[in-house]
C-alpha cells in the first residue's frame, strides 16, 4: 500500500510540459559590452549576449559578421569584454540598438569615458566595473556558427566589486543577466550553494 501511495504521488508530481519548438532556451545568457578601436582610434562599443568562456584564459562571442565591432576586431586584432551592470542598463542596452556603422557618434553620445587599455590595442570602458582584456585568438566561420575568440591576457575588476581579501564578489558586480524568452534584463538573485560541493553527497552513494 505505501508503494502504491508513493507511485500515486511520484505521478502527480510531474508536470506537462508545453512543446515551443525551436528557441534558444538558455537562461540565463550574461549581457557583454564588446569594445573596440575603428579607424583612427575611434571607441566602439556593443552588446553582446551569446558570448561564453570557451577554453581556460579564452572567450567566445557569437557575432553578426557585419557589425563595426566584427570588422574593428579583425583589424585591430584585439578587444575588451566588460560586464554590464544594473547601475549603466539604460547605456548597455543601447550599445545593442545602435550600430557604429551608422551612428558615427555612438560611443560619444552616452558620455562614457574611454582609456587604452595596457595590455592590448582596445579601448577599457570605465564605468563597467569589471573588463577581460582580449587579444584576437581566432575567428571561426562554419555553417554552423560565426564566432571570435579572444585570448583574455587580463581581467580587470575596480575596488567597489572585491571582497575584504581582494577577490571578486559577484554579488557586488549587480550584473546584468539577459532572458532569451522575453527579452528582459534580470539581476542575479541570492547565492544557493557552492559548486562541486553541493552534489557531493550523491557521490558516496
Ligand atoms: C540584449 C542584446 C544582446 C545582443 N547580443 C548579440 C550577440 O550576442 N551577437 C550579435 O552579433 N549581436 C548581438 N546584439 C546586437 C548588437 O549589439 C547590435 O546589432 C549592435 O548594434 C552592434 O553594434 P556595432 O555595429 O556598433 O558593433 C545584441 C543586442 C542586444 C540588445
Amino acid at each position: 500500500m505505501a508503494n502504491v501511495v508513493k507511485l500515486v504521488k511520484n505521478f502527480k508530481e510531474k508536470p506537462m510540459k508545453k512543446n515551443f519548438g525551436v528557441k534558444e532556451a538558455v537562461f540565463p545568457m550574461p549581457v557583454l559590452m564588446v569594445a573596440t578601436y575603428g579607424e583612427n582610434n575611434k571607441v566602439d562599443v556593443m552588446n553582446a549576449a551569446w558570448g561564453m568562456i570557451c577554453d581556460y584564459g579564452k572567450i567566445a562571442l557569437f557575432l553578426d559578421d557585419k557589425h563595426k565591432t566584427t570588422k574593428n576586431m579583425l583589424s585591430s586584432k584585439a578587444f575588451t569584454v566588460s560586464i554590464a551592470d544594473k547601475a549603466h542598463i539604460d547605456v548597455a542596452d543601447f550599445f545593442g540598438i545602435a550600430s557604429g556603422n551608422k551612428m558615427m557618434d555612438k560611443f560619444e553620445r552616452t558620455g562614457y569615458h574611454a582609456k587604452k587599455s595596457e595590455f592590448v590595442n582596445a579601448p577599457v570602458i570605465e564605468e563597467f566595473p569589471i573588463v577581460m582584456e582580449c587579444e584576437l585568438a581566432e575567428e571561426i566561420n562554419t555553417p554552423n556558427m560565426y564566432s571570435i575568440v579572444g585570448k583574455i591576457v587580463n581581467v580587470a575588476a575596480e575596488e567597489s566589486v572585491l571582497d575584504e581579501k581582494g577577490n571578486v564578489d559577484p554579488t557586488k558586480i549587480n550584473a546584468l543577466l539577459f532572458d532569451t524568452f522575453q527579452h528582459g534584463y534580470y539581476t542575479i538573485g541570492e547565492k544557493v550553494g557552492m559548486a562541486w560541493n553541493v552534489g557531493k553527497d550523491l557521490m558516496k552513494k
